[in-house]
């Protein structure tokens, strides 16, 4: 329902020499971006992705509701050439950079550190060494993250229920609120003194809840000072037309982005 045949089948080769290679020890730099660009390019809106029209790729409908999409536009997935796509988003991912940006980005990449802990409890950063952090907490139980990247995951051999189970979902404000109390204290443990942290949330439950009024007390609880609220108007975009939600309406129309600063700078 996603795919042209010689499409999927193209995408289970990628998928099965991306997981050799990695299997190995053999995955390498190249390889590295490949999977970036293809797990990105997997179902999207336009020609420039494997799939027929669908949601974006960071909400993979399921394929019952691909059917559906399908029969309602009266559209078949036609082929669509996988390595085409991968160079071509390639080269416009590059376009802008200079040769002295890509060794740049080479030299921090080396010094760079990936971590896939939970955010209230993050050991391999040492106390005190971050001048910024800049971050972004799940809204409540707005999304259902592994559920939105299930095509992700297969295409990763990620088991999306047991990545699921990691993430935060909170029902209620006070839920919420307790979970991030305790992510506030652990980036007070990791920032500098004098460093920043700009947290980005959003207004949910109909505009009825701001979350910024439980951001400030949690920041304020773990020892932060609070500088400043930027709200940020939202225009709609492509995604929430597909969800029938007009401008200003539903859903998160403001963004907010909460500064705070440890010590007194
Ligand atoms: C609003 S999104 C922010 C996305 C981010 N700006 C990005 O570009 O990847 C919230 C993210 O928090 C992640 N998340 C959920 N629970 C978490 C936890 N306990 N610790 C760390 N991250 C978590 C979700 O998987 C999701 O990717």
């Amino acid at each position: 329902m996603f795919y042209h045949p010689r499409t999927e089948s193209e995408i289970v080769s990628l998928k099965k020499y991306l997981q050799q290679r990695a299997s190995e020890g053999s995955e390498d730099d190249i390889d590295r971006w490949i999977r970036m660009v293809a797990t990105n390019r997997l179902t999207g809106h336009s020609s420039g992705f494997f799939s027929v029209y669908t949601l974006p790729p960071n909400q993979a409908t399921s394929p019952e509701d691909q059917k559906r999409i399908n029969e309602k536009r009266g559209q078949k997935p036609e082929y669509r050439n996988v390595r085409d796509i991968i160079l071509k988003k390639t080269r416009s991912l590059r376009k802008d950079l200079t040769p002295e940006q890509i060794s740049a980005l080479g030299a921090a990449s080396r010094r760079a550190q990936f971590t896939c802990r939970d955010a209230g409890k993050v050991q391999e950063i040492p106390s005190c060494s971050v001048r910024l952090t800049v971050t972004s907490p799940p809204f409540l139980d707005v999304v259902e993250y592994s559920k939105d990247n299930w095509l992700r995951g297969w295409f990763n051999g990620i088991d999306a229920k047991l990545i699921g189970s990691k993430i935060t979902m909170s029902r209620t404000a006070e839920q919420w609120t307790g979970t991030m109390t305790k992510v506030f204290h652990e980036l007070f443990r990791v920032t500098a003194d004098g460093g920043y942290v700009a947290f980005e949330v959003g207004e949910v439950r109909k505009a009825t809840l701001k979350l910024e009024d439980c951001v400030v007390p949690a920041g304020l609880a773990a020892g932060f000072h609070c500088l400043a609220i930027m709200v940020n108007e939202q225009r709609f975009t492509k995604t929430s037309n597909i969800w029938g939600v007009g401008n200003n309406a539903l859903g998160t129309n403001t963004n907010r982005i909460v500064i705070f600063r440890k010590g007194r700078g």
